[in-house]
């Protein structure tokens, strides 16, 4: 609100030459508060309207003039501004309790829909630190496109053909035991797969046998096709359990062998546009001209690939949702695929291609180096999930054994803290995998924000809040911080989701919640004047953090 009035006034002051949105971009928030709410760098303006900032500034402040303003004042090149506390806090706690769970919100995405392509694990495979990844950096984007009204379809892609289930087949034909997979079916196929690949380097009769067996599967080869269904069902139900315990659940859970029999339609289609190029002997589509090497459709013994794929399964959804814009939350190693499969629907006249997006995150690195299922080193995100939920209830155990619904905490405490550390980096940023970082509790985590909402509700609860009977008109210097934080939340919001990028919401949440914490050390919330308009302010943060942690897949637990 604020910013707009100013962006607004200094527009109507300037006229045409500098529009409102421009000068609403360039408003700044002071890092010293003694320096004003608001700022303007009239630097900003000296080249077009040639003149000193300083003498702008000396020009500009005394014209602007609002109730929302205190104070206005020139300094240096700057117009800092500093707001009128009272009208803004009442203006605000208003706000928060007629909107409640609405406060953040946004209404542009409605009658518009965003297909997300998130998670896409491999059957026969652990589910590694990368498909997290893209697990909660996909489901976060989809609550924060849902929060701005969009229609979303969050669609699980999952691995499960190509050449490599020929090797695997051929791994359980020569060492596979039925039992010990049943047991534990993603440790145990990927050990004979592993192996395959050791044995392999001593044995080259093995490659041919793989490739037989893909073949049978092409085939449909009935042993094949039944040992490759079991292998899928054994894979989704362990993935199945890992997003129970994340708490996230996909509107279409779909395979990459769904299109086996709709490329066909696909190849041909390249082949009207006289895109597929022979080249010794594999069909590519060449993308000279993008400057980028070609897109590779099938490969000299007539197999269709992952490109081809892809392509098939992006028109698929096109014709089913017909989509404004479709994410595809993978790993930036992918980034030429993408590239690739962009450009080709570009060539096909497809002019939806360019909302066809790929939202590329960093790679979990372990000791500087990439995990690779091939050599058997990936870390098993249960695993994590597990130790993670594990420490949280023997923390629970140490310090509040008294506390209910424990097992439910311990799970909210634990997976928010993975899911959290995730969060919290900027998405394109390898990321060490480091437990002992995850598990802190302290610090920049989740279990901080967690606990910081759980003493709100205490405070809450101690003075007897209640929303009807809550009071708005606060007049105190230390809530003002708290208010300003509070008022950032929607543009962080949508910040957020217009950068694909759910960091900004974490980073946001920690500098609300230290806020917080430093007005709860301050004031005596409980105590004095105004305890009604002060719990009203508590109970402000307390809804703003809840949405926050809930954008970002993280629950908050009552109590703790
Ligand atoms: N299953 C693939 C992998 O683990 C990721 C698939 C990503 N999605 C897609 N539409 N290609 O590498």
């Amino acid at each position: 609100m604020e910013k707009h009035v100013l962006a607004l006034q200094l527009s109507q002051i300037l006229g045409e030459e500098f529009n409102r949105d421009w000068i609403y971009e360039h408003i700044e928030i002071p890092k010293q508060e003694k320096m004003g709410d608001l700022a303007f760098p009239c630097f900003k303006l000296s080249p077009a309207l040639r003149k000193p900032p300083q003498d702008l500034a000396s020009e500009l402040a005394p014209q602007l003039k609002h109730d929302l303003f205190e104070n206005v004042q020139p300094v240096g090149g700057y117009i800092n501004i500093f707001l009128n506390q009272q009208f803004i806090t009442e203006h605000t706690l208003k706000q928060i309790l007629t909107e409640q769970e609405n406060y953040g919100k946004h209404t542009f995405g409605e009658g518009k829909t965003v297909v997300f392509d998130l998670s896409a694990p491999n059957i026969a495979k652990p589910f590694s630190m990368g498909h997290l990844r893209s697990t909660v950096i996909g489901n976060s984007l989809a609550n924060l496109a849902a929060n701005y009204g969009y229609e979303t379809v969050k669609i699980n892609y999952i691995g499960d053909y190509g050449t490599q289930f020929g090797k695997l087949l051929s791994a359980y034909k020569n060492w596979g035991d039925e039992e010990k997979i049943r047991a534990n079916p993603l440790a145990e196929l990927t050990k004979i797969y592993v192996k395959f690949h050791e044995e392999a380097k001593e044995n080259t009769l093995l490659i041919d046998e793989g490739r037989h067996w893909f073949k049978k599967l092409e085939q449909q080869d009935e042993e094949a096709l039944r040992l490759w269904r079991w292998f899928k069902e054994v894979s989704l139900e362990e993935f199945e359990k890992i997003y129970q315990l994340l708490g996230i659940e996909f509107d279409l859970t779909r395979g990459e062998a769904y299109y086996n029999d709709k490329m066909d339609a696909t190849v041909e289609l390249l082949k009207e546009h006289q895109l597929l190029e022979d080249s010794d002997g594999a069909k590519v589509v060449r993308l000279d001209e993008e400057g980028i090497p070609p897109c590779l459709i099938k490969k000299s013994d007539g197999t269709t690939i992952y490109a081809t794929r892809d392509l098939t399964a992006a028109i698929d959804r096109f014709n089913s949702y017909s989509f404004d814009e479709a994410l595809y939350v993978v790993g930036h190693e992918q980034s030429l695929h993408f590239a690739q499969i962009k450009h080709v629907l570009n060539k096909l006249g497809f002019n939806w291609a360019q909302n066809v997006k790929h939202i590329s995150f960093g790679m979990m690195l372990q000791d500087g180096k990439k995990m690779s299922t091939r050599q058997g080193k990936t870390i098993l995100l249960e695993n994590v999930l597990k130790e993670a939920i594990q420490q949280a209830s023997d923390s629970i155990e140490e310090k509040n054994p008294q506390l209910r619904n424990k097992e439910t905490v311990a799970r909210q405490v634990g997976v928010g803290a993975v899911i959290f550390h995730d969060l919290k980096q900027d998405r394109r940023n390898d990321v060490e995998f480091s437990i002992e970082d995850m598990l802190r509790f302290e610090g920049n985590t989740a279990p901080y924000l967690q606990y910081s909402y759980v003493r709100a509700q205490s405070i809450l609860q101690k003075g007897g809040f209640k929303v009807d009977a809550s009071n708005p008109f606060l007049s105190d210097e230390k809530a003002w911080s708290l208010i300003k934080q509070i008022r950032k939340f929607p543009e962080a919001t949508a910040k957020a989701y217009k950068e694909y990028d759910p960091s900004q919401i974490a980073k946001y949440l920690l500098d609300l919640a230290k806020t917080f914490n430093q007005y709860y050390t301050h004031t005596k919330i409980l105590q004095g004047e105004q305890q009604d308009a002060k719990l009203t302010l508590v109970y402000g943060f307390s809804l703003v953090l809840k949405q926050g942690l809930s954008l970002l897949g993280i629950e908050a637990p009552e109590e703790m």
